[in-house]
């Protein structure tokens, strides 16, 4: 065998690096945003796209009364406004302003995007598989916005305004270093 065997446990920081998003739901006038690095696209047709979400986060219980939610994409820069969210819990405070980040309303859903990020995507919630101690929401795409600039035909992470940040684990982050083609 010329692999070390890891824990089970270990399992997620092998791919835990895509790129670490704040989801944003709002149920009647609690709107919040949490910090979540384990999401990622769903379906081609129809468009869907899917982020784990703890049983016991905050976000989880206005996910499912508010039945929708947006993934919000942050650069390097937001990367103590991304930890604040991660790192506090909505239940009691208003994380947008705990946080500093500004909400800006969407076209089709009442939980705000986040104005400071590079892109957010809209989503009905489509369906909430259990996955042991968190929830995999299933999100239909309804809307995708990007910072000008920052998107064409692919997120262009080469510039460093619309570098993202990806968790690999504890309080490490990395950031694209280059484009590879094929
Ligand atoms: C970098 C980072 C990544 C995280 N990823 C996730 C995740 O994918 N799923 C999750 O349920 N919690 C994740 N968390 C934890 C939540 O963001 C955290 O518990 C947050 O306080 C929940 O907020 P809420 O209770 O207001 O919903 C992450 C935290 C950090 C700092």
């Amino acid at each position: 065998m010329t692999f070390t065997e890891l824990p089970v446990e270990r399992a997620n920081r092998l791919i835990n690096h895509g790129p670490t998003v704040l989801v944003t739901s709002k149920y009647q006038e609690k709107a919040n945003i949490m910090t979540a690095a384990w999401c990622m696209p769903a379906s081609h047709k129809p468009p869907m796209v899917a982020v784990s979400i703890g049983l016991k986060r905050f976000s989880h219980e206005l996910i499912l009364q508010g039945k929708e939610f947006a993934i919000n994409v942050p650069n390097s820069k937001l990367l103590k406004e991304m930890w604040c969210c991660g790192t506090k819990s909505g239940r009691t405070k208003d994380k947008f302003a705990l946080c500093g980040l500004t909400p800006v309303v969407g076209k089709h859903i009442e939980a705000p995007l986040i104005g400071e990020c590079l892109g957010a995507i809209e989503c009905r919630l489509e369906s909430n598989p259990l996955a042991g101690d968190h929830s995999i929401m299933v999100g239909e795409v309804l809307a995708v916005w990007a910072k000008p600039g920052v998107f064409e035909e692919r997120l262009r992470v080469e510039k460093e305004e619309a570098q993202t940040l990806h968790h690999l684990g504890g309080k490490d982050f990395c950031v694209p270093g280059k484009i590879v083609t094929i």
